[in-house]
């Protein structure tokens, strides 16, 4: 099983809880499928860059007109997609580390998606809608918030984008586990929640093993 890790969180792991949740997945993946091959992008390493005019033409062009041809310019904007795309494309499983920034993703994250959700590099615009151009079958989406989201919240715009981002490209097996009700100063009871996020987080990562071996 090959599995792209992208997280989003410039903190230390032992300052931050969603790190920590990752921590957990990827040691009990680990201990039960030593053959998972992981890449891991750490977006604050580096840091991916936002989209300009040059790679809009670069990936929507084509689309539009078989006889364009881009110039250098275009080619070299395109490069960091291209890149993130590859290791999209050989992976199963997408594992996607963050907290949660104003009811939402943090930038870097909006940013390498909005680099790598391209036309050409993991879909395919058809009569249709979207063709996916890559083998991912689940998403997993660890997350930390301060505040307490119920299913289906207003607020929560993390999740609902995050679904419909990846479904529109064909990946609609999400499996969540949210620490939620981090923030001390509203809730009295963060470490159990913090904790019951961490056994979450290992119970996806059990399911997946189990589902690896089953294959
Ligand atoms: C810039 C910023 C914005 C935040 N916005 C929200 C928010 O909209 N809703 C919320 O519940 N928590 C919000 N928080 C709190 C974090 O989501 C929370 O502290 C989380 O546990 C951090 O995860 P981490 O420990 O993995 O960094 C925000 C924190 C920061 C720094």
């Amino acid at each position: 099983m090959n599995i792209l890790h992208v997280c989003a969180n410039p903190k230390p792991t032992e300052q931050s809880v969603s790190k920590q949740m990752a921590a957990r997945f990827f040691g009990k993946l680990m201990e039960l499928n030593p053959d998972v091959v992981l890449n891991n992008v750490d977006l604050y390493q580096e840091k991916p860059p936002y989209y300009s005019n040059d790679l809009y033409r670069r990936m929507w062009n084509p689309v539009f007109d078989p006889t364009y041809e881009p110039t250098k310019a275009e080619e070299a904007a395109a490069n960091y997609a291209t890149k993130q795309a590859e290791l999209f494309k050989t992976s199963d499983v997408l594992v996607l580390t963050m907290p949660m920034w104003n009811f939402s993703a943090p930038g870097v994250m909006k940013a390498w998606m909005d680099q790598v959700l391209a036309p050409g590099l993991v879909f395919e615009p058809t009569d249709d809608g979207p063709k996916p151009l890559h083998n991912i079958t689940a998403l997993v989406l660890l997350v930390s918030s301060g505040g307490i989201y119920k299913e289906d919240d207003n607020r929560d715009a993390l999740s609902r984008q995050i679904n419909a981002a990846f479904g529109f490209i064909g990946i609609n097996d999400i499996r969540i586990a949210w620490a939620d009700g981090q923030n001390p100063m509203y809730c009295s009871d963060c470490a159990v929640r913090r904790d019951m996020a961490f056994e979450a987080a290992e119970e996806l990562a059990e399911d997946l093993a189990e589902e690896s071996a089953s294959e």
